[in-house]
């Protein structure tokens, strides 16, 4: 199994170009079934994931024609729904990948029925996809669950309903939105996501021809249409991605140029990281970060839905904060379990002690290189992060983690400095 060997202690200089997210791709490539008509995706990044839900699509007699990336950041899928042959997600899939469970609203709005094998817990918490059911239900499916799968169908079709959400979900948000399109009559979303993946994704239905009023807002009106066409829309900017390499940059003290961003997605890091004493500067769609080792200092943080601070970026600030001047008490709100990298940090000489949801971390000035693991893609990366930081070697195990959210990435940083590369 691959492992990735970092020798830290490298101050990071250049540019690195952000490729397209991988969370706002995911939804675009389920909401091809939608239509019969071709749907263009510009810009998929080159990640596991994505691979996983274009296998997932291919299984259910979607067209897929993937063209790699070639080294342009710029993959594109050309998907075609006209000849769909099941609407059974095998377990084998969705099991690898929770994003799959977004096929469920397209395939139950399209064709009255989809069997979605229902995803497991994950390592950063239950993760239960409830809250899709229930509005799903209240538009007139009826679901069971059976043998380990979502059974679900509905007599004609679904019906427009007036929907909110006990919580916010992200997933819950797109799924419903996407069957909302094709319902009969008009549903309202309240307390809807308003995470740039989910704009982007309506923003694309949209241009599929969808009805939908108050993208952006927690209040999403929709109004169902007979039918959608295909179109081509460009993938958004990874807005995590971004604020990894962000904390490349501050980590290391060093000044990294971002290359194809969106700094109005951003802002809650980008407040974070300005408290923390790292400089940012926008220049013509690019960020510029640039830090001093000394002037870093701890500050206090809870992660929230957007555009409150990400979840997604809580594990890598917090490796920031092993080495910044003073404490820092960091948060997390969305998931009960997403601690699993303050352990491996720890190992790695933070001081770090976890209380409930809260984590309290103490800045030292030196860590130390050590072989490290992680269980989950941000915890993974966030080793990564303390590794440049740190003298010496640091080897990471468990790559597939890395791989199935960040396209190239020993390649970027290397190319800014860091010695880091790919053991088998
Ligand atoms: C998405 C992102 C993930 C990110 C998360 C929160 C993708 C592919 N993944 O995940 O990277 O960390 O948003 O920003 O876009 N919940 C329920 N019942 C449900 C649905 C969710 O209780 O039916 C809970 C979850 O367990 C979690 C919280 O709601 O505690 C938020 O989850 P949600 O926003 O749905 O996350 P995902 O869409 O799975």
């Amino acid at each position: 199994m691959d492992k990735i060997l970092i020798r830290g202690g490298k101050r990071l200089e250049g540019e690195i170009s952000i490729g397209g997210s991988k969370n706002a791709a995911l939804p675009l490539m389920a909401a091809s079934l939608l239509s019969e008509g071709t749907l263009e995706i510009v810009g998929l990044p080159d990640v596991d994931d994505i691979k996983a839900m274009a296998k997932l699509l291919l299984k259910l007699g979607v067209q897929v024609e993937y063209t790699e990336p070639t080294g342009s950041n710029i993959g594109t899928c050309r998907l075609s729904s006209s000849n769909i042959k099941t609407t059974k997600a095998p377990y084998d899939i969705v099991r690898k990948m929770r994003a799959s469970v977004l096929v469920l609203g397209p395939l139950l709005t399209r064709f009255g029925h989809a069997r979605v094998s229902l995803p497991g817990g994950c390592a950063i918490g239950t993760r239960p996809v409830d809250l899709h059911l229930e509005a799903l239900k209240e538009m007139g499916a009826v679901i069971q669950i059976q043998g380990g799968y979502i059974e679900a169908h509905v007599h004609g079709s679904l019906r427009g309903a007036n929907l909110t959400f006990p919580k916010i979900t992200v997933g819950g948000t797109e799924n419903v939105l996407m069957a909302a399109v094709l319902a009969k009559g008009d549903t309202i979303i309240s307390n809807a996501a308003r995470e740039p993946e989910v704009t982007d994704l309506a923003i694309c239905l949209k241009s599929m021809g969808a009805e939908i009023e108050g993208i952006g807002t927690n209040k999403l009106k929709v109004f169902g249409v007979r039918s959608l066409h295909g179109t081509s829309h460009k993938v958004i900017p990874d807005r995590i991605e971004t604020g990894t390499y962000a904390i490349a940059a501050s980590i290391t003290g060093g000044d990294l140029v971002l290359r194809n961003v969106q700094t109005n997605n951003n802002q809650g890091l980008l407040c974070a990281l300005s408290k923390a004493g790292v400089e940012t500067s926008e220049l013509d769609g690019a960020l510029r970060v640039s830090s001093k080792r000394e002037k870093l200092r701890g500050i206090n943080l809870t992660t929230e839905p957007f555009p409150g601070f990400p979840t997604d970026m809580q594990a890598q600030f917090m490796a920031l904060m092993c080495l910044a001047n003073g404490k820092s008490q960091i948060t997390e709100s969305i998931f009960e379990n997403r601690f699993m990298h303050v352990p491996e940090l720890v190992r790695m000489g933070a001081n770090i002690s976890v209380s409930g949801a809260s984590a309290l971390v103490q800045g030292v000035a030196k860590m130390s290189a050590a072989q490290v693991m992680a269980t989950d893609l941000r915890a993974s990366v966030s080793l990564i992060l303390a590794g440049l930081a740190i003298d010496g070697e640091t080897l990471l195990n468990r790559v597939y983690h890395l791989d199935r959210g960040y396209e190239r990435l020993e390649e970027k940083l290397a190319a800014c400095g860091a010695e880091i590369k790919r053991v088998k």
